[in-house]
């Protein structure tokens, strides 16, 4: 397939320099997202199925454009529609501009770093079977680094992900974490970590044991190859609170010093300690340190004025099963999820097209700014009005350069859960994040206003909540959805229209003449 070859062209090592625009042909029955290229102007190639374009048809062909504005650091491409992302994903590396360098010690070599998640059956009869039962889909058979999953499953041991270092070097790992459902801890046997970049932003530099990475997130971190040479396991296990995750397996890859002629596999090194799949203290830990680098060369421009607030509740709810049926679900209901108790259901029509030629009946502009009811968001039963979500496909319409604020809010319903909550189109401050229900007086005082890190995924977690802020400068389309592929296909999601302003710059870029047809 050739939506590969932008992984081999763009990761692969040729320098991409910014303002770059770049024309990368796609074939076949996909729309590819950049995921976290912001395609300022120009949603058109952003990709989410009936979002911002219709599928591209089995052996229809597309040209997606790939829009770089201001992007340095690591994103990555992936399928957007069903779940077709299991497989077709692939790294972006975007290298400092020419004549610039990294904010830190310039590395010897880097390596991109792919988790990822593996299914033995049809990932569409799997979701076919999901969808139609109401239940909670099988959890995957194997956790992956770079396709592998690695030594300790009963397979392809000689496939195992390697890295081969001279001693004394300096590694980046560009680590993205592309599995479906599952929040992830990765480690280096006896290699701390030194974490220097987030979604393809900079931040102050901390060195753990271990990273924590939501689907959908980068991370950017600095080994250096110190220990007697030798061959260490890098190892990736589920953080999830969720009895339905596969907390029991562990995917590797092997760091092995040059000079070792040994094989690794075979002498079985041992793996490094990780936190409890369960362990939301060491997970606050970790994301907590997440500062952005506000060094003068990367200027801050967090909006310090709120002139749209919104309080958004994230949710796993159940619907009724319909007449004559069982589901599978709690109390023979169906799952299905919500922001604000609207589980978003995806028109027939993308939303972008609909907006820019004035289809009508395509979407509703009703979501709202506020769920329903406040209530206790981290008590086990709620009230029936929060358990049941309007299915409906409402958007928020945003004015040009309006400065949002957004708490996010998980709840309790059916069960409390992490939510990694990613934005198209913009990255956001995150200002703060708690454990609890938001107190409008208690947490605004505590929000970092001078250096909160610049993300496009952002982990609201176990009932608990995170607000992020945000200039809505990039005219267009966007979707906002919980990067947890089962909770996005529920309708953990909303699309944010920017308008355009007033200025020429301030427009979206006209469509191209062959997006694909609805
Ligand atoms: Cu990683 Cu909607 O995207
Ligand atoms: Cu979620």
């Amino acid at each position: 397939m050739r939506a590969s070859e932008i992984s081999h062209n763009v990761g692969g090592g040729k320098d991409i320099h910014k303002a770059l625009q770049q024309e990368v042909d796609f074939d076949g029955e996909r729309k590819i997202s950049r995921h976290g290229v912001k395609q300022l102007r120009y949603p058109w190639s952003d990709g989410p199925a009936y979002v911002t374009q219709c599928p591209i048809q089995p052996g229809a062909k597309f040209t997606q454009r790939v829009i770089f504005s201001a992007e340095e650091g690591t994103l990555w491409w992936h399928a957007h529609n069903d779940w077709a992302r299991t497989t077709v994903y692939g790294a972006i590396v975007i290298y400092p501009n020419m004549g610039t360098t990294y904010p830190f010690p310039k590395p010897d070599f880097e390596v991109p770093i792919l988790l990822g998640e593996w299914w033995n059956v049809d990932i569409y009869e799997l979701i076919r079977g999901f969808v139609a039962t109401g239940a909670i889909p099988n959890p995957s058979d194997a956790f992956t680094i770079n396709g592998q999953p690695g030594d300790l499953y009963p397979c392809s041991s000689a496939g195992t992900y390697k890295v081969n270092v001279k001693n004394r070097k300096t590694i980046l790992l560009r680590i993205i974490n592309a599995a479906m459902n599952v929040i992830l801890w990765f480690s280096i046997k006896n290699h701390p970590i030194t974490v220097v970049a987030t979604d393809a932003s900079y931040i102050k530099p901390f060195t753990r044991a271990y990273v924590l990475i939501s689907p959908g997130q980068t991370i950017d971190a600095l080994v250096h190859a110190d220990q007697l040479p030798n061959c260490y396991y890098m190892a990736a296990r589920a953080y999830s609170t969720s009895p339905s995750i596969p907390f029991d397996k562990t995917t590797t890859a092997i760091l092995q010093y040059v000079g070792v002629h040994k094989n690794c596999s075979s002498i079985s090194p041992s793996l490094p300690a990780l936190p409890l799949y369960s362990d939301t203290n060491a997970a606050l830990n970790f994301t907590n340190n997440l500062r952005s680098l506000d060094k003068q060369d990367y200027p801050l421009d967090i909006p310090l004025e709120v002139t749209r607030r919104i309080f958004s509740t994230v949710s796993l709810n159940s619907l009724p099963c319909g007449a004559n049926r069982k589901c599978e679900g709690p109390n023979e209901t169906r799952l299905a999820a919500s922001m604000n108790n609207i589980s978003f259901i995806l028109p027939r029509i993308d939303v972008l097209e609909a907006y820019h030629y004035h289809i009508k009946g395509v979407f509703g502009t009703r979501f709202p700014d506020f769920p329903p009811l406040v209530f206790d968001f981290t008590a086990k039963y709620e009230p029936l009005i929060l358990e049941i979500p309007r299915v409906s496909t409402q958007v928020k319409i945003l004015d040009y350069n309006e400065t949002v604020e957004i708490v996010l809010q998980g709840t309790n319903l059916v069960s409390g859960i992490d939510h990694p909550m990613h934005l198209h189109g913009q990255s956001f401050y995150v200002l703060g994040s708690g454990l609890g229900n938001f107190d409008e007086y208690k947490a605004p005082p505590t929000y970092n206003l001078v250096d909160p890190p610049l993300q496009n995924t952002v982990l609201v977690p176990i009932n608990g909540w995170t607000t992020i802020r945000f200039r809505a400068s990039n005219p267009g389309v966007w979707f906002m959805h919980c990067h947890i592929e089962s909770h996005l296909t529920w309708g953990m999601d909303t699309v944010f229209i920017v308008k355009d302003g007033e200025e020429p710059e301030a427009q979206m870029l006209p469509p191209p003449p062959d997006m694909p047809p609805c």
